[in-house]
């Protein structure tokens, strides 16, 4: 039915009416680079846009969509895009702190939620998820990211296709994007946009993995990358999106292209616009968001015979498809009801699973003599940038946030506490001395105020505070800005004035604890030194504040772990946990060996692996205890471990298989992630977690590119991160 509608539809359509489906333009609510489209409303009334973004509201989207379907000749409805990233106006933890749940219901959830109010208010499809794995935390977009790990990263990828997507049927699902197709996450040096050069089998075992699990799951949409792949960028790069994408991965939705980037391939040094536009098209693009090099080459380059009218009409299809599936024929205002954007956005019900999803994203990073949970009673001295700044909890990316809904760490102090103990808070100091800096990181209305006092005076002022206080509570790091597009940094430390007034804090004598708002993995060597608790936060959303203070009163008990690693220092970037052996390995016990791997100045652990994190329980392993040591073909391997929550709290923990491929025709990761079970335990009680393996879980690209699997000698390695792990050994032949 779908074919000979579409097809019925297109014998009547004009070539400008074509290629008019394939131009999505900003309507420039909020921006993330430069353009100029042509007047938005005209093109509408003439059938040039398929769809919009950048808008925000259903009586807005509900206009506009009306001039589609009443004033346009061929009455085609539009797709209204937004970046949905980590909720709508309920905002959930940045994606990289969603990640450190390692709870998939929870990620489904907040996709679904995120997909419930976006659509109550005119969006059909959303930009999300962003499943790029990147191992440089340079790079200001890993926190829109889950993290390093292809496998983990594939879960989620496909908990957020389903939470968006579900059957795409009713009026709350919508069409999600995976992006950015494909490596945007491995840019030179994490300098955003940068050039990237990979080799194919690493492609392919360990950065194409998500992007391919959104496409199984049935992902509507993807978005070409802005970076190149191959000396080819992703956008015109027909090996990518058609040769990958389409033959091998059996993708049936549509290409769009990120915010200007056929124009982009003009820089890059591909020609003019229309050949590069001919580019984008030929290489398997649908949609071009913002450039109109669609729109002003396309038929001129058919004219010219640079591309074909199947070409234009084969895009086209995958446009019309793609409105088909949602129902938008039949239902231009499916997402158009003003009574649900009424009551279905904000609501408490959905603030309040923001809320416990963003005190599971926290990660407790050092906790030395119990210092938490702290005692609802006292003073409690809540010092730091961070402390009162609403408009900064939600996170970089959260176009439809209310900011000034957002419960700063301070008053989600006050909510929590009541009367049980008095919060004195103080600044403490400017997020960084450097006001051009701070400038840099002040996007999208989420500054911090900048205060006019010298870093001198915030400090006394907050060394007042800390002496009458029986506790500190310094809340620093990085603002939302810091970290996100465009915010590429080459220093990852807490910003040096923050540092300084951490020290002075710490001379106080007092408890402290840190509560680190960032954006990516930040270096601290010197704080996991010399702080007694350290708390990462990250961004946690609308209820950042609230779940903060959940946490760290213990009416939540933490069990974030990471999801990337953190440096000591920034010369071992890029580090993470699933690296080769090398020919040159260090023996175990060393951190130094002249002629070996490694540097002179730091040993090559990371501080914080990859799947760390703390509670305020603590769990014992028992050894690896393995079903065979010898297996055959397709047999399944129980492992099993019992797990002991030998501490005072009920706790979550995060149990986590390794497997290490020992020989193989490629030489293969150290470990690498293949399962995790996130299982709640009683103080005092134990749990037996088994975890099925089978040859599925062997498998990896060879040097053919062949997925399969090889037989040899396996390490089943079970703990509670990447470095803490118990480790049995199995032959397992075909
Ligand atoms: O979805 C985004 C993308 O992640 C970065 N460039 C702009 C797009 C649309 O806003």
């Amino acid at each position: 039915a779908m074919n000979s509608y579409i097809s019925n539809l297109m014998s009547r359509m004009t070539l400008d009416e074509k290629i008019g489906q394939l131009n999505l333009p900003s309507a420039g609510e909020f921006t993330t680079g430069t353009a100029t489209n042509s007047d938005i409303g005209v093109n509408v009334k003439k059938g040039l846009v398929g769809g919009l973004f950048n808008i925000k509201g259903v009586e807005k989207i509900k206009a506009i969509q009306k001039v589609a379907v009443e004033e346009s000749r061929m009455k085609i409805p539009m797709l209204f895009g937004m970046d949905v990233i980590h909720g709508y106006e309920t905002t959930f933890p940045v994606p990289l702190g969603l990640s450190c749940t390692w709870d998939m219901k929870a990620v489904e959830q907040s996709a679904r939620i995120a997909a419930m109010e976006a659509s109550a208010d005119g969006i059909g499809w959303t930009f999300s998820p962003m499943v790029d794995v990147s191992r440089d935390p340079r790079w200001g977009r890993v926190s829109e990211g889950n993290g390093e790990d292809p496998y983990l990263g594939s879960q989620i990828a496909r908990a957020m296709v389903k939470g968006y997507q579900g059957d795409l049927k009713s009026n709350s699902n919508i069409l999600a994007c995976v992006k950015h197709y494909a490596l945007y996450g491995a840019g030179e040096a994490g300098r955003d946009y940068n050039t990237v050069d990979m080799s194919r089998i690493r492609m392919y075992n360990e950065y194409f993995p998500p992007y391919k699990a959104a496409v199984d799951a049935g992902v509507g949409s993807v978005m070409a990358s802005f970076n190149e792949i191959d000396g080819i960028p992703a956008t015109g790069n027909k090996w990518l999106l058609t040769d990958v994408l389409r033959k091998q991965w059996g993708f049936k939705g549509f290409v769009v292209t990120d915010y200007t980037g056929i124009n982009e391939m003009v820089d890059h040094g591909m020609g003019d616009l229309q050949a590069v536009s001919a580019l984008a098209l030929k290489a398997g693009v649908d949609m071009d968001m913002v450039g109109e090099g669609f729109l002003k080459t396309l038929k001129k380059s058919l004219t010219d015979k640079k591309v074909t009218a199947a070409e234009i009409d084969l895009a086209c299809r995958r446009m019309l498809e793609a409105k088909y599936k949602l129902g938008l024929f039949k239902d231009p205002y499916k997402y158009c009801d003003e009574t649900r954007a009424k009551n279905e956005i904000f609501t408490d019900a959905n603030r309040k699973i923001a809320r416990q999803i963003a005190a599971e994203s926290f990660v407790l990073l050092k906790n030395q003599d119990n210092v938490l949970p702290l005692k609802k009673a006292g003073k409690i001295a809540l010092i730091g940038p961070l402390a009162d700044a609403a408009n900064n909890m939600a996170g970089t990316w959260s176009v439809a946030t209310k900011q000034d809904k957002s419960i700063s760490v301070l008053a989600g102090l006050k909510q929590v506490l009541g009367n049980s103990a008095e919060v004195l808070y103080a600044k403490g100091s400017n997020l960084t001395a450097d006001a051009v800096l701070e400038e840099r990181a002040t996007m999208f209305g989420k500054g911090l105020n900048r205060d006019q006092r010298s870093e001198e005076e915030l400090a006394k002022e907050a060394l007042k505070m800390a002496a009458q206080a029986d506790v500190i509570v310094a809340a620093m790091g990085e603002s939302a800005e810091f970290s996100g597009e465009a915010s590429s940094r080459s220093n990852i430390d807490i910003p040096e004035t923050q540092q300084k007034l951490l020290k002075q804090l710490l001379a106080t004598g007092k408890p402290l604890v840190l509560v680190l708002f960032a954006g990516r993995p930040l270096t601290l060597s010197w704080e996991e030194k010399n702080v007694p608790a350290i708390l990462n936060v990250w961004f946690g959303g609308s209820e950042a504040g609230t779940a903060i203070a959940d946490v760290l009163f213990g009416d939540v008990n933490p069990s974030g772990k990471l999801t990337m690693s953190f440096p000591q220092n920034l010369g071992q970037i890029p580090i993470y946990y699933a690296h080769k052996n090398t020919g040159r390995p260090l023996a175990e016990g060393k951190w130094f060996q002249k002629f070996r791997s490694n540097y002179i100045d730091v040993s090559n652990d990371p501080l914080y692996p990859f799947g760390y994190g703390l509670g305020y329980s603590s769990f014992t392993y028992s050894d690896v205890k393995l079903s065979s040591a010898s297996l055959k073909g397709n047999q399944t391997l129980k492992a099993s471990i019992t797990l002991t929550n030998s501490g005072k709290y009920d706790g979550k923990e995060v149990v986590q298989l390794y497997i290490r491929d020992v020989v193989g025709s490629v030489t293969r990761p150290m470990k690498e992630l293949k399962g995790f079970q996130k299982v709640a335990v009683k103080a005092g009680e134990s749990k037996t977690i088994i975890f099925n393996i089978t040859p599925e879980d062997l498998k990896f690209y060879n040097s053919n590119l062949k997925y399969d699997w090889e037989p040899g000698e396996f390490e089943i390695m079970v703990g509670s991160n990447s470095r803490d792990v118990k480790m049995q050994k199995v032959n397992w032949v075909k």
